[in-house]
């Protein structure tokens, strides 16, 4: 069976009503708040692609040679996508979210409306994203000009790549990087580096501190949604505290959001405390291949062609135990309900409709590798995260959606 191209739209989910802000006048007055919501909205992709699992894992090969991961829309399995406009008067575009790169730029599906704020830097830009062996490039003019979030959040000189070519956006119409800062250094020809949005609206006074909370209800749950806070968390969307983890000192995690942390399937150990990373871009969550292997042995799930994943039966299912990640002396549930693909999503992977998929897969390489696992958005969808740049640390804390049976 062959994925339609429709998919993407299909699963294409509502999106959240935003919390308000201030509002302020255009174009001078700055809104003064310490944290800005941008809703989102969240995709599941399959078209053209092998396996999810097979995207996450050429996702994990470039992290691992320290890459800039693809970003090329038909060719991922979770995506996020954002309302947001550039210039004044405003054009909208649809902007795919990145926490994996950090330049912000146009591509090629809308074309960049040039307004009273745009300014022509006269410089270039280039950024690669993909692989060593297959890259892509983002390729074309760099300007300057104003970023809206929300309508009323007006990022001034925001530094802006209008592409002339891209890397395979498909229907999306730019791309807003969310990485460090340091990921632009050498993409611009007539800079350095160039400050991210997360730079300018901390330099600019829209929040206090460099810290972005992501929220993602499941793919299958009512309310399909998914929201990040510039500059905190939201309070009403987690259940508990938010505990933090300091970024980890291991090589190449520590490049990305990488934490040290342990996982037992019930009362087995599988992986003894190492670094890995939290990460938006990948879908599934990948352990390396020994901790794998005592998974699997433990699950009693069997490789499925189709999918990519793990199969097991309503009689295994039954049986799951619950994963237990433990990172800075806190313990996060995952339970047997969330190791499950959501049924209701099976045909969107290949799958058939009454199987049962289990969520965690091989990352390829043995533990002691760097980066031994990806708490990817099947984690995500069940905890709160926070990416605290100016304190160098991960916040994790459990949702009204970490015990909830949407699978
Ligand atoms: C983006 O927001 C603007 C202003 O609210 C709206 O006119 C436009 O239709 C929206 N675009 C999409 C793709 O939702
Ligand atoms: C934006 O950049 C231009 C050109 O460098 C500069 O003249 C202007 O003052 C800047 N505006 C703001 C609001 O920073
Ligand atoms: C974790 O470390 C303990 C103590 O060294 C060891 O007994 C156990 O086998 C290890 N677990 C794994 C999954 O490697
Ligand atoms: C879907 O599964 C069938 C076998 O069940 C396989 O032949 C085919 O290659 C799979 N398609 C994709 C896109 O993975």
């Amino acid at each position: 069976m062959v994925p339609s191209r429709s998919l993407s739209s299909l699963l294409a989910l509502p999106a959240l009503a935003f919390l308000s802000l201030s509002a302020s006048a255009l174009p001078h007055a700055r809104t003064a708040s310490s944290t800005a919501v941008l809703e989102l909205a969240v995709r599941m992709n399959s078209y053209g692609m092998k396996s999810i699992v097979a995207a996450d894992r050429a996702r994990i090969e470039t992290l691992q040679a320290r890459g800039s991961p693809s970003v090329d829309t038909t060719n991922t399995g979770v995506a996020y996508t954002a309302n947001i406009s550039v210039g004044y008067p405003e054009t909208y575009y649809t902007f795919l979210l990145d926490t994996g790169s950090s330049n912000t730029w146009i591509g090629t599906n809308k074309a960049y409306q040039k307004t009273s704020s745009s300014y022509d830097t006269g410089g270039t830009f280039k950024v690669g994203y993909g692989d060593e062996k297959n890259p892509k490039y983002a390729s074309g003019k760099e300007y300057l000009d104003y970023v809206t979030l929300n309508s009323d959040l007006i990022i001034y000189n925001q530094s802006i790549g209008v592409a002339s070519s891209d890397p395979g956006l498909g229907d999306v119409d730019g791309l807003l990087g969310l990485g460090p800062v340091d990921l632009t250094q050498g993409t611009v020809s007539n800079a350095n580096k160039v400050p991210t949005v997360m730079d300018n609206l901390y330099a600019q006074g829209y929040i206090d501190s460099e810290v972005l909370g992501v929220f993602f209800a499941p793919a299958s749950s009512d309310d399909s949604t998914g929201e990040l806070t510039f500059g905190g968390y939201d309070a009403s969307k987690i259940t508990g505290d938010i505990n933090y983890v300091s970024i980890t000192s291991t090589s190449p995690a520590n490049t990305y959001w990488g934490i040290d942390q342990s996982i037992s399937y019930g009362s087995t150990s599988i992986l003894n405390q190492t670094a890995g990373i939290v990460d938006t871009g990948s879908t599934l969550i990948l352990i390396a291949s020994d901790a794998f292997s005592t998974y699997q042995s433990a699950t009693g799930g069997t490789p499925d062609e189709s999918t990519g994943l793990l199969k097991i039966s309503s009689d295994q299912y039954d049986k799951l135990s619950s994963l237990y990640f433990t990172t800075g002396g806190v313990t996060y549930e995952l339970t047997p309900n969330a190791q499950i693909w959501p049924r209701s999503l099976n045909t969107a992977i290949n799958g058939t409709t009454d199987g049962i998929y289990l969520i965690v897969a091989d990352n390829g390489s043995p533990s002691g590798s760097g980066l031994d696992f990806i708490n990817g958005y099947c984690f995500l969808e069940r905890f709160y995260s926070v990416y605290d740049t100016t304190n160098s640390r991960v916040g994790l804390a459990t949702t009204d959606y970490t015990f909830a049976t949407t699978n």
